[in-house]
């Protein structure tokens, strides 16, 4: 029987392919799981904050001034304030941005240009320290006026979720940017875990209006993965959700992987244009921010 033969060698092909593609990335989880079922808290702590100088839609934007004061500086300032944090660097691949951080008085970590985005660098940074950290938190630049409380959020809701590799936290979307493919929204379970994110409106109504009663969560960006979870995320293939959707954070639940969210009260200032800048200062001068 020629054909069936030839017809089940095929058929071992694909099964021997599967394996062997799923084979890395398996190696890599079960080695997490042994560490996440050690008992040991994740309690050292480390804040990164990513500053690349070039930027296609705002060239060296960590430098640029808030009210007299550079961006990064605010960012870094506020990160210091958050009590959870043990240690707090800037990661850059910028000789000006290192100069400019060192000034007052961070401490700054060199990291190559070559990382293709905030995660990688963190990454990069992280096996750069000296000492170990069982938790890093990805500390957006551009989120001058993030508030240290949510940074002790995002840590103490990944240090009380074992079986979490990855948390982050949500505020409430106002109605108007509900249809804005670029405001992320989330749906978390009763747990509070990420159940999934969408650049659509979920959950939708089947009146196909957005329902003024519900309580739709918009995504923040701030991040903070188990330091050994923060080796593999790179690495792991794009995934079918993540790709159409275009949101990375989608590869970490298509792979199984669980993610803790916390509800958060906060106005999202982040700078991503030079039009921005404008925008904060207003609102920093209204609240009387300096
Ligand atoms: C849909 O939205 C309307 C309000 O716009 C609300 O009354 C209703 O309960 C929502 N859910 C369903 C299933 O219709
Ligand atoms: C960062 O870049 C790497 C390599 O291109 C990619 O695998 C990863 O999905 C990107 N994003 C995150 C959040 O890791």
């Amino acid at each position: 029987m020629p054909e069936s033969a030839s017809g089940s060698g095929q058929c071992k092909f694909w099964i021997l392919h599967g394996l062997l593609a799923g084979a890395a990335v398996a190696a890599a989880t079960v080695g997490f799981r042994l560490v996440a079922r050690s008992n040991r808290a994740r309690n050292r702590v480390v804040g990164i904050i990513p500053a690349r100088f070039r930027s296609t839609r705002f060239e060296g934007k960590p430098l640029v001034e808030i009210l007299g004061k550079p961006m990064i500086q605010r960012t870094w300032e506020r990160a210091m304030l958050a009590a959870t944090l043990d240690k707090v660097v800037i990661a850059t691949d910028d000789e000006k941005i290192a100069e400019c951080c060192l000034g007052f008085g961070a401490d700054v970590v060199m990291t190559p240009e070559s990382c293709r985005n905030g995660t990688e660098r963190c990454n990069e940074a992280l096996r750069k320290l000296k000492k170990k950290y069982d938790i890093v938190v990805n500390i957006q630049g551009d989120e001058p006026l993030i508030e240290p409380e949510i940074i002790d959020g995002v840590v103490k809701a990944l240090q009380g979720a074992p079986d979490a590799v990855f948390s982050t936290a949500v505020t409430s979307l106002n109605p108007e940017d509900a249809l804005d493919p670029n405001r992320v929204k989330c749906v978390v379970d009763k747990h509070g875990y990420a159940i999934y994110f969408s650049r659509g409106l979920v959950p939708f109504n089947k009146t196909g209006k957005v329902n003024p009663n519900f309580p739709y969560h918009l995504h923040l960006g701030i991040q903070s993965y188990d330091a050994k979870f923060l080796g593999i995320y790179p690495q792991l293939h794009p995934t079918p959700l993540q790709l159409e959707e275009d949101l990375e954070q989608l590869k970490v639940l298509e792979n199984g992987y669980k993610m803790k969210v916390i509800k958060v009260d906060h106005e999202a200032h982040g700078v991503d244009v030079p039009s921005d800048i404008a925008k904060i200062e207003a609102f920093m001068r209204e609240r009387n921010i300096s």
